[in-house]
């Protein structure tokens, strides 16, 4: 890994409180990176409390392993993809569990990467994998796919609305092999909107991204699993960081507040489900200001809990 980044963890207090951690209890970080909520969470569940932390990418967890060294055997470190939470806990034991916590997206770490491919302001290859077992890099992406397919990905996962112009001045510009080579392109095919801070590729990289590492499936198979881990009481928290992995964790958590999920036009409840998680806020909630004036990247988090409930 290069040189230093610090990653804030994000709504830190909030999410202490949504998992309401205790002494001794039994906790799942999804999303380990270098371990700042991971840090925070042992810290509240001590003594006698144990994190299992999951993360795809092997060079931050490495950053985790020294911050939590003080914790011992109490912290499990497992690299993998947390589609795969149930089975990874289940092998090791750790189920049924206090609480389980998802930070979505990239950290500060891997954005600043030079090798990653993550950031249009870091000149570096364009690969934007999570962990090396992802098939597909970027590149492969960007200098493979039809245009039609590139248009549809970008319109999808970057709610990008230029995004067949885009497509097809990256078909023009192939091969386009850097991270900046990428940036350029779209700059020139829409332009900067004046005055705007954004820059005109960052729909463009979030969409690449979420294609690349299949973001948005792996959240959608892995709430339920995580949820199935949940003893009576515990807690399901999640921030996510754009609209579209927000909707599928409050669809999610919607469906399993209900008692009966039967169409509306059906008069009669065939359906027999039972609710069996209870939203602990009224909405999301998102960082406050003044947290958001210290760590920018906070800006667009929206974190959602949920409480398991006896079936
Ligand atoms: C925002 S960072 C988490 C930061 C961490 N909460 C902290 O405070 O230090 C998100 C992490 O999730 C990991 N990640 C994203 N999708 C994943 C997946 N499907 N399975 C496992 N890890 C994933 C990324 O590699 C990244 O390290």
């Amino acid at each position: 890994m290069e040189a230093p980044v610090r990653h804030e963890p994000v709504m830190l207090r909030e999410v202490l409180a949504g998992l309401n951690v205790r002494p001794g209890g039994r906790y799942v970080d999804c999303t380990l990176d270098g371990g700042g909520h991971g840090e925070a969470i042992m810290e509240a569940a001590s003594p006698g409390g144990a994190l299992l932390g999951i993360d795809e990418d092997v060079d931050v967890m490495a950053l985790a392993r020294d911050r939590l060294q003080r914790f011992g055997d109490a912290v499990a470190y497992v690299h993998g993809n947390f589609r795969n939470v149930d089975s990874i806990c289940r092998e090791r034991g750790f189920s049924p569990v206090n609480g389980v916590l998802f930070d979505l997206g990239l950290s500060s770490h891997q954005l600043a990467s030079g090798s990653r491919g993550f950031s249009f302001r870091v000149e570096s290859p364009l690969d934007m994998r999570f962990g090396p077992e992802v098939e597909m890099t970027a590149s492969d992406w960007v200098n493979d796919s039809e245009e039609q397919e590139l248009a549809d990905m970008i319109w999808h996962f970057g709610e990008e609305r230029q995004s067949r112009r885009i497509a097809r001045a990256i078909v023009q510009g192939r091969p386009l092999r850097t991270t900046t080579d990428l940036a350029k392109a779209v700059e020139q095919a829409v332009g900067r909107r004046t005055g705007s801070q954004i820059h005109p590729a960052t729909k463009t990289f979030q969409a690449l991204r979420i294609a690349v590492n299949q973001e948005l499936a792996s959240l959608a198979e892995a709430l339920p699993r995580a949820h199935g881990l949940l003893g009576f009481g515990s807690r399901l928290v999640v921030i996510s960081y754009h609209s579209l992995e927000d909707r599928i964790v409050k669809q999610y958590i919607q469906r399993e507040s209900r008692d009966c999920i039967c169409p509306p036009e059906q008069p009669v409840c065939t359906c027999d489900h039972k609710a069996t998680l209870r939203p602990i806020s009224r909405g999301a909630l998102m960082p406050s200001q003044e947290e958001i004036a210290n760590n920018p990247r906070s800006r667009s988090a929206k974190l959602r809990v949920a409480e398991r409930l006896a079936a």
